[in-house]
């Protein structure tokens, strides 16, 4: 067995402690140590409770944490820097360093993270053809100046210094989006000048670890088990060491889609044979936490795609500190692999949670109190224009003869809301591809209101460059630009809530404050039942708890205990879409994952031909042709792969492709299930009468199939597996052995997500 030293080595004390790169693996003053790490985010903590999830981390037997740095976290407006409060990371890295935690810092400037556009400020959307994460002049200095704050606040915090911090990356998996190394070595060496004198490294899948790395940086692997971490790695530095920068033993939610869960025997596994190997591990996520302040970012390679409040990602720490069995199983696996007479610290008793009364909402506050800002333009302004980050933006306008027809917002991002007169009229939702709604307008003048709500800057992939919010160009009635608007800013999430003019009356079907007070003998953790409110966003005792929708499968909202108050506490609930419910609960238990009714989605799936996928030499898997029988071919890979994406390029031209299921393998010679399989892509499908097309081909039915008529281009499929697996082979099931042909095909497969160009 491999010799580590686990929780045994303590960088407790304030002494420098060399931390470096020797002989294949980490050494910390000239000791072998493997990193036993778990991600976690300052910002996603209440700050009150960044020590109790050390504890737990030290206690399921973490060494180590790493944190992403959120750059827009701590500049919102340009050139304003802010490190207090939630934003106060050197007391996060402190508290760490007495926990007995190292640290592995990930100041981006990009991060991904499920966060609103990857960690970029807004402001920077407003510098007029800026192109970011690139070697652009004017973006490098912006992210000059951060690194170098950051490093004034954090520099001395190194491991060398005397602090936790015993490596600091560079960028994040830059080797899925680009491949500039004059970018990447002009941020190394902003890192390096900002004094973090410790190794860098920098973290990509596997098929982009060549696109991502820079000299001068460890290249570590992401979401790579098993043989495949040393086939990787050994491609840059042979011998190691061997790091997962991003193991993931689970997922994290979309508004709309099923909740991420996965069971925690086969992670455990892996992470056992992490231990067993020397590999150093991270786990992507240790402890999720929450998106209090409207900071979810979003996908939408395959459609917009919005992450919700909640990133517990089913995470061996839950959202509010919880244990699930994942914990246990993974301390069961690192306690094996501790020193004779170590013990891992006891785990520690559960945060207490407490249910909140039923509270009803009596008093109200129409919109207009948030108004502050009042800007007049001719056509709307986006949220950048008006320096606003997070949040909503009213827009206002006058129409002054009765028409009848078709209203069009290009482009809605994300939501809106449209209001004649004071009264709701219809919303769209940019998740569905909306864009238009029917108006009849026949008493003049007419208030015309769109109230466009924030849902996540888009965080993965090249859409990052095209991430204005709010509407972006223009508002037509049918046809004809409607000029002359009032753009209203409203980020709300900080805003004064409490101080708002609440009357006895009750705002209805529009976007409205609602509030109630409680009394509270004890506090404790609760989680705010929402599932009858529709959408909005809701505060306690004037901090934002996020956003709800009753999409799911988020139907609660976190409310941290310590943000409770012995005696009257204050409940604010913003109605972004009234339901008309003015009555909530709080519950001892959170309700994660149930779907709610999407009353704006259309009836049939369809997928957007327009694209076409990224597909990497890197990520291409050479197999063997198993033709068992006419109606199916096995396709067995030379190597088991890991993957949670799955593409097929099928190339014949002079037959239609028709099958009816394509079936997956994984290592262990097990069929998967399909529950959580989605097409996130198709080149071509048919759309006849009795079948809906390429979903057809994982729907687990024979009777339906996935056609596509014969072409001279490779007909392509990706399959979203719901979490990353490891596969064996593939087995495709024909409608028609006569007519179809699929032995001609590329297989590709990726531990994240295929890029669409
Ligand atoms: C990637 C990124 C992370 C995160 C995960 C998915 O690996 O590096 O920031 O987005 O995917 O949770």
């Amino acid at each position: 067995m491999w010799a580590i030293l686990l929780v045994f080595v303590s960088c407790q004390s304030k002494k420098a402690n060399h931390f470096e790169i020797q002989s294949g693996q980490f050494h910390i003053n000239n000791k072998p140590v493997q990193l036993i790490c778990g991600e976690m985010h300052y910002p996603r903590i209440p700050k009150e409770y960044w020590q109790d999830r050390m504890k737990r981390a030290k206690a399921m037997g973490l060494n180590t944490i790493s944190a992403y740095v959120f750059w827009n976290f701590h500049e919102r407006q340009s050139g304003e820097f802010d490190f207090d409060g939630q934003a106060d990371i050197r007391h996060f890295i402190k508290l760490a360093h007495q926990e007995g935690l190292y640290v592995i810092l990930r100041p981006g400037p990009y991060v991904c993270a499920e966060w609103d556009f990857g960690g970029y400020p807004s402001w920077l959307l407003k510098e007029e053809g800026m192109v970011y994460r690139s070697n652009d002049e004017r973006f490098l200095q912006a992210c000059e100046r951060y690194i170098t704050r950051l490093g004034e606040e954090l520099s001395d915090l190194t491991a060398e210094n005397g602090g936790p911090i015993v490596m600091v990356q560079v960028e994040n998996e830059y080797g899925s989006y680009g491949n500039d190394k004059v970018y990447l070595g002009k941020l190394r060496d902003m890192i390096i000048n900002a004094g973090f004198n410790v190794p860098l490294m920098t973290c990509d899948g596997a098929g982009q670890m060549e696109a991502g790395y820079v000299d001068g940086a460890l290249a570590t692997v992401n979401g790579a088990v098993g043989d495949d971490v040393f086939k990787a790695v050994d491609r840059f530095t042979p011998g190691g060491p061997y790091f997962v920068a991003e193991f993931y033993p689970a997922w994290f939610d979309v508004w709309g889609h099923k909740h991420s869960y996965r069971d925690y025997k086969k992670p455990a596994k892996q992470l056992q044979w992490m231990l067993e190997n020397g590999v150093s591990v991270s786990i992507y996520m240790f402890h999720g936490g929450t998106n209090f302040n409207y900071t979810n970012g979003a996908n939408a390679a395959y459609g917009y795609a919005p992450q919700p409040t909640s990133y517990d990602y089913d995470a061996p720490l839950g959202e509010y500190g919880n244990a699930y069995p994942k914990f246990f199983a993974f301390r069961e696996v690192l306690q094996k692999y501790l020193y004779k007479d170590e013990l891992l610290p006891e785990v520690p008793a559960p945060n207490s949670v407490i249910a909140l009364p039923i509270m009803e909402f009596t008093n109200s506050a129409p919109l207009s109190n948030a108004f502050n800002e009042r800007v007049e333009s001719e056509r709307p302004l986006s949220m950048e224009d008006v320096n606003q980050d997070f949040g909503y933006i009213h827009y206002e306008t006058t129409l002054n003869r009765a028409v009848k027809g078709k209203l069009t917002i290009k482009d809605v991002r994300d939501y809106a809301v449209v209001l004649l007169n004071g009264q709701q009229i219809g919303s769209l939702d940019r998740r569905h591809r909306q864009s238009n709604i029917q108006i009849e307008v026949t008493e003049v003048p007419a208030k015309l209101e769109i109230i466009v709500e924030n849902v996540g800057r888009v965080n993965y992939g090249s859409e990052i460059l095209n991430n204005r919010k709010g509407i972006t160009e223009k508002v037509t009635l049918n046809d004809e630009e409607l000029l002359g608007w009032i753009n209203t800013p409203l980020p709300l999430y900080n805003a004064p809530i409490n101080d708002y003019q609440y009357e006895a009356s009750d705002v209805k079907g529009k976007p409205a404050f609602h509030k109630t007070t409680f009394n509270l003998n004890e506090t404790g953790d609760s989680f705010l039942d929402l599932s009858q409110w529709g959408k909005g966003a809701a505060w306690i005792n004037g901090r934002s708890l996020g956003k709800f929708w009753n999409i799911g499968p988020q139907q609660t909202i976190y409310v941290p205990g310590p943000w409770l108050k012995k005696g009257k506490n204050e409940l604010v609930i913003f109605t972004f879409e009234d339901t008309g419910a003015r009555k909530a609960k709080g519950l001892k238990k959170p309700i994660l994952d149930q779907l709610g009714i999407d009353k704006n989605k259309p009836e049939r799936r369809v997928h957007d031909y327009s694209k076409t996928p990224v597909l990497d030499d890197g990520d291409k898997i050479n197999y063997s042709l198993v033709a068992q029988n006419n109606w199916q071919d096995e396709f067995i890979f030379d190597n088991v792969h890991t993957m949670r994406h799955l593409a097929l390029e099928i190339l014949v031209n002079d037959k239609k492709t028709a099958i009816t299921e394509i079936d997956v393998i994984n290592a262990d010679g097990s069929l998967l299930t399909k529950d959580t399989w989605e097409v996130v892509y198709v080149n071509s499908e048919e759309e006849l009468e009795y079948q809906v097309g390429a979903d057809c081909a994982i729907d687990g039915n024979f009777g339906s199939h996935w056609e596509v008529q014969p072409s001279s281009k490779a007909d392509c499929i990706i399959i979203d597996l719901g979490e990353i697996q490891s596969i064996k082979s593939i087995r495709i099931h024909k409608r028609n052995p006569e007519k179809t042909r699929v032995d001609n095909i590329n297989i590709y497969g990726r531990p994240q997500f295929f890029l669409l160009k």
